[in-house]
């Protein structure tokens, strides 16, 4: 497959799917909690910046960061300046000039209610005076164990206040931004949600999975479901086995903190790989529409067949990376590494094979694997083909005719490559594999493409929430999870199932054939 485009076929290239956002958005502020922190200065400020400079924000809005430490409007636009000259030289300085102005700072103490009526009051003041709607998007970069007491302080001060026709233009509008994890199990993610929901509607909160908002993962349903060659054979017929591979080389870096309590279940299948999984295995909606589509991964989610707890071993294995060496560079194992128990059982690898209980996909295996301190970062979907039911080759050939393969690369590439089989030249009979490539950067003809965090902001200021988590799904994933975890966390058990890796290498040896059929043939 090359990049072009049939000149007879209409391509909607050219103007449907021009960039979003900008004029025709409602003014809004953006509340950013959390404004002295890591995220705001290196993701929500340049992702911000970004859309400014690409005309995809209102004409007029307003942003004001909360947080903790006293400085005025002015310091916090030096803070962020500096920021930028040191982790982010510009290249395009005059948008900066032009977009720093509409930053603003509010001191604020999460637990004050008072400190709240302050934001009101300064967030109604900025609308006067620069022709801004009451619309307001709250992002919480903070700590999740903050989000119940920051949501509930919101709601008390009169914020959270949001009209029934959201949808309206007309109407002042009020929503929450937050981002994994939403809780630490069941109980506690129906906690939170009951907390959030104390002062925002579903419609207004908006949960991030900066997964949904990578290209190539949106691309899954276009490929399913613009296309009619592909989903006749996208079952259980045809369909040998699914593989969904997200690895990692980075290791736990500075966030050992969060991930001993953690570990990969909860920090990537509870979330970016069971979405990965509902969009591979999702019914087709029946509109391209936020609740259509969240409908039809719910059902997905529900039909998950618990993992049989008193055999785990059989359909999970855990890793743990040690010692070893990664890109040429020695580094620590995962006990040596700062703020974790040097007898720790966190596991930092799994190999999950699942079945789902329905008539499409009933029998057929989906390996999930996320591991850290593997060889490559590398994430890609796998669609691993039957073989074709009978060889007439079968004479000059050895026994097996490699099957077909189907790879939805999302890193390092953004590709779609099938593989086939076809005669190899000059021989009789002599059968040679080869692959059909589509790549997905090469296609984007030099457009400015969004980041995840400059998606997900542009779509919450839209209010579309295709691109977020529903709050059923949250609990089906976790409904699916927490028993696993249970039995995983009981110590004897939680032994018996680690196996350790050197760091650098495709997991614990175990889970070698498992890697082995996730491979990308090319
Ligand atoms: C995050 C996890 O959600 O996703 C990290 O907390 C992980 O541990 C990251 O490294 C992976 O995201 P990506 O986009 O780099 O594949």
């Amino acid at each position: 497959m090359d990049n072009t485009t049939n000149p007879g076929q209409r391509s909607s290239d050219q103007g449907t799917c021009a960039l979003r956002g900008g004029n025709d958005l409602p003014s809004c502020s953006i509340v950013i909690f959390g404004a002295s922190g890591d995220l705001t200065a290196r993701k929500l400020i340049p992702a911000l910046l970004n859309l400014f400079r690409h005309h995809c924000l209102p004409p007029r809005f307003n942003i004001v960061g909360c947080g903790r430490s006293p400085m005025d409007h002015d310091a916090f636009r030096r803070s962020l300046a500096e920021f930028r000259q040191q982790n982010q030289p510009d290249d395009d300085p005059t948008a900066w000039q032009k977009f720093a102005p509409r930053i603003f700072y509010q001191e604020l103490r999460y637990d004050q209610p008072a400190d709240y009526l302050v934001l009101a009051e300064l967030l109604a003041r900025l609308d006067r005076e620069h022709g801004v709607a009451p619309n307001r998007v709250f992002y919480l970069a903070v700590p999740p164990s903050l989000y119940p007491l920051i949501g509930a302080r919101i709601g008390e001060a009169g914020l959270a206040a949001a009209t029934a026709e959201e949808n309206s233009s007309q109407v002042p509008w009020s929503r929450i931004v937050v981002e994994k994890p939403f809780g630490h199990d069941l109980a506690s993610a129906v906690e939170l949600d009951r907390v959030l929901h104390n002062s925002f509607a579903e419609r207004q909160i908006f949960r991030i999975d900066h997964y949904l908002a990578k290209e190539t993962v949106q691309n899954i349903l276009m490929l399913r479901f613009a296309n009619a060659i592909f989903e006749p054979l996208w079952n259980r017929s045809y369909i040998d086995y699914v593989g969904i591979l997200s690895g990692e080389k980075l290791g736990v870096e500075h966030r050992a903190g969060f991930y001993e309590s953690a570990g990969v279940l909860r920090d990537m299948f509870q979330n970016h790989m069971m979405q990965l999984l509902a969009l591979t295995a999702m019914e087709p909606p029946s509109r391209f529409e936020a609740t259509q589509v969240q409908d039809e991964k719910v059902k997905v989610f529900r039909a998950l067949k618990p993992l049989d707890s008193g055999d785990l071993a059989a359909s999970l294995i855990l890793g743990q990376y040690g010692p070893g060496t990664v890109a040429g560079r020695m580094v620590a194992g995962y006990r040596q590494e700062q703020a974790v128990a040097a007898d720790s059982t966190t596991p930092t690898f799994a190999a999950m094979k699942l079945l789902i209980d329905n008539w499409r996909w009933r029998g057929v295996p989906f390996y999930l694997i996320s591991g850290k301190r593997m060889p490559a970062k590398e994430t890609r979907i796998v669609i691993q083909f039957k073989e074709v039911p009978h060889s007439m080759f079968r004479r000059e050939t050895a026994d097996t005719i490699l099957a077909n393969r189907l790879v939805l690369g999302i890193h390092p590439e953004e590709k779609i490559s099938l593989s086939f089989q076809t005669k190899s030249p000059h021989s009789k009979e002599c059968l040679q594999p080869v692959t059909m490539n589509f790549n997905y950067e090469r296609r984007r003809n030099n457009r400015p493409g969004f980041d995840a965090y400059e998606m997900v902001l542009l779509d919450c200021i839209q209010g579309d929430h295709m691109l977020f988590w529903r709050q059923d799904g949250v609990e089906l994933s976790w409904a699916f999870l927490d028993p696993i975890l249970r039995t995983c966390e009981e110590c004897t058990v939680a032994e018996k199932l680690l196996q350790f890796y050197p760091a650098g290498t495709p997991g614990p040896e175990a889970a070698h054939p498992w890697m082995k059929m996730l491979s990308d043939p090319e």
